[in-house]
């Protein structure tokens, strides 16, 4: 449990390492070699020890020198059932392990899988992905068994929607795949961009055409990378609606524009003002309130290059400052909505609707799900007692926190935050935020590990 007292403006600096969301992919691509590699600016986080878990349960040799994690993957050998399932908890990430693991020993294994409760998250498009390139799935109680009988072959698919997860999954087990493979309809998220620069290097040929389709040719064998993430361009935009949010002021050093652009694009919109450094070592992105009312404003979350699913909880909770009626229908993800609850409970005025309120009619429209929020503001936040569900509202909630009246309570930090938010407590408290963990509970908080 973490008590925060709120009603202090943010102000300071904060460094981003890594995306969080490409150092675990590449991380697995790493499986796919012949000889180590070397990936550069990895956070300490969560996400990152589960993959090294089921890295080295697959023979795979990881060690993390500060910042720098060298995975040596020539003694690659299969993993027991119930060894993957310690080491995955209910993580995502086995789903990525299977084709390279499908090319390397012609077997692989997905525990049942967990995540963020954010929507049904199915794995369809993957398992279908799949079989079309060779493989055999075998769904037992104990999990998903697959095999590569007859070896993995090229495919022409198309994806019924740009699945971020689905379009790795074609790009990994791909690559070596013999033969070549399109992929319609693909993802093109900066951090699809740069997985396919880390296979690249590899000895990987992948071109990326116009209209979200992907050509990969097949190679007989890949080798190591050396290779520095992109920043990590969701926790910057949250350290960004964390300063708008509490009137403050925070640079954060390490981010990117290019990557952020649509976020920047709703930042200044909203009334916030930022200040682009673009030195290649030091530079980064500062974020301020300048001051006067918040604007309010209609978004729409939706896949590259719109508005991130991963930036729409930040952005709520700055909108419940703004001087009238937001609104924000979230587009990707059918359940994304729910921790506004929390967010009325501390007094905002946000209601939820099943239409597509704004933009075009999405599929979670048809299918009733409270998907659309309208946001009145601007409300005082006060404390609260606060559960949080996942990880990127979550943190959403520390921000309703530091800018509420009052002292909070925020249950389940080291559950959920630790997962994609390195050392964030020390980054609050450099920031000013009054934080305090009593040292009773911290004990006491469960921590296990799901991605
Ligand atoms: C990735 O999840 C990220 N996770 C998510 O971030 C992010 O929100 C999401 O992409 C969208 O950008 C990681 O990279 C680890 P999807 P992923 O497949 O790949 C549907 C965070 O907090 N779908 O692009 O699992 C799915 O239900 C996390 O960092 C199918 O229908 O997301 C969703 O509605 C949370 N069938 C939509 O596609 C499938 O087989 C997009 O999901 C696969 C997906």
């Amino acid at each position: 449990m973490l008590m925060i007292h709120g009603g202090t403006p943010l102000e300071g600096e904060v460094t981003v390492r890594g995306a969080k969301n490409l150092v675990s992919k590449a991380m697995v691509a790493a499986l796919l070699g012949n000889s180590p590699s070397v990936l550069r600016g990895v956070p300490a986080i969560r996400d990152v020890e589960v993959v090294t878990g089921l890295l080295r349960v697959h023979g795979v040799d990881v060690d993390l020198d500060g910042d720098t994690l060298y995975m040596d993957p020539t003694s690659v050998g299969q993993a027991g059932v119930d060894e993957i399932n310690v080491h995955a908890g209910t993580s995502r990430i086995p789903i990525l392990f299977c084709g390279p693991l499908l090319h390397r020993l012609g077997h692989a294994f997905i525990p049942d899988l967990g995540g963020c409760n954010i929507g049904g998250r199915p794995i369809d498009f993957h398992l279908e992905a799949l079989r079309q390139f060779g493989a055999v799935v075998d769904k037992t109680p104990e999990g998903t068994h697959l095999s590569a009988p007859d070896g993995l072959h090229g495919i022409r698919y198309e994806l019924d929607f740009p699945s971020v997860g689905a379009t790795e999954q074609v790009l990994l087990t791909a690559v070596t795949a013999e033969g070549t493979t399109e992929l319609r309809n693909a993802a093109i998220e900066p951090e699809i961009m740069d997985l396919i620069c880390v296979l690249q290097k590899m000895g990987a040929i992948i071109k990326v055409h116009t209209n979200r389709v992907i050509e990969v040719v097949g190679v007989g064998a890949l080798g190591g990378y050396s290779h520095r993430p992109l920043p990590d361009r969701i926790e910057a935009a949250s350290w960004a609606s964390a300063a708008l949010a509490t009137g403050g002021n925070v640079f954060v050093r390490g981010s990117n524009q290019a990557d952020m652009m649509t976020f920047l694009n709703v930042f200044r919109s909203i009334g916030g003002a930022y200040d682009v450094d673009d030195d290649p070592l030091e530079g980064g992105i500062r974020f301020w309130h300048p001051g006067g009312p918040l604007k309010p404003v209609a978004l729409e979350t939706d896949v590259h290059p719109g508005l991130m699913t991963d930036w729409q909880q930040p952005i709520v909770v700055a909108l419940t400052q703004a001087d009238g009626l937001s609104i924000m229908h979230e587009t990707v993800y059918e359940n994304r909505l729910g921790y506004t609850s929390e967010l009325r409970q501390m007094g905002a005025g946000i209601e939820l609707y099943s239409d597509c309120l704004g933009g075009a009619p999405c599929r979670w429209g048809r299918r009733n799900f409270l998907h659309s929020a309208v946001i009145a503001g601007p409300t005082k936040l006060h404390a609260a007692e606060l559960r949080i569900p996942d990880l990127r509202a979550g943190f959403s909630h520390l921000i309703a926190a530091l800018a509420a009246e009052g002292t909070s309570r925020v249950y389940g930090v080291d559950r959920y935050i630790t997962r994609g938010y390195e050392n964030f407590e020390d980054k609050l408290r450099g920031l000013g935020a009054k934080i305090e963990r009593p040292a009773l509970e911290r004990t006491r908080e469960p921590t296990p590990a799901d991605a």
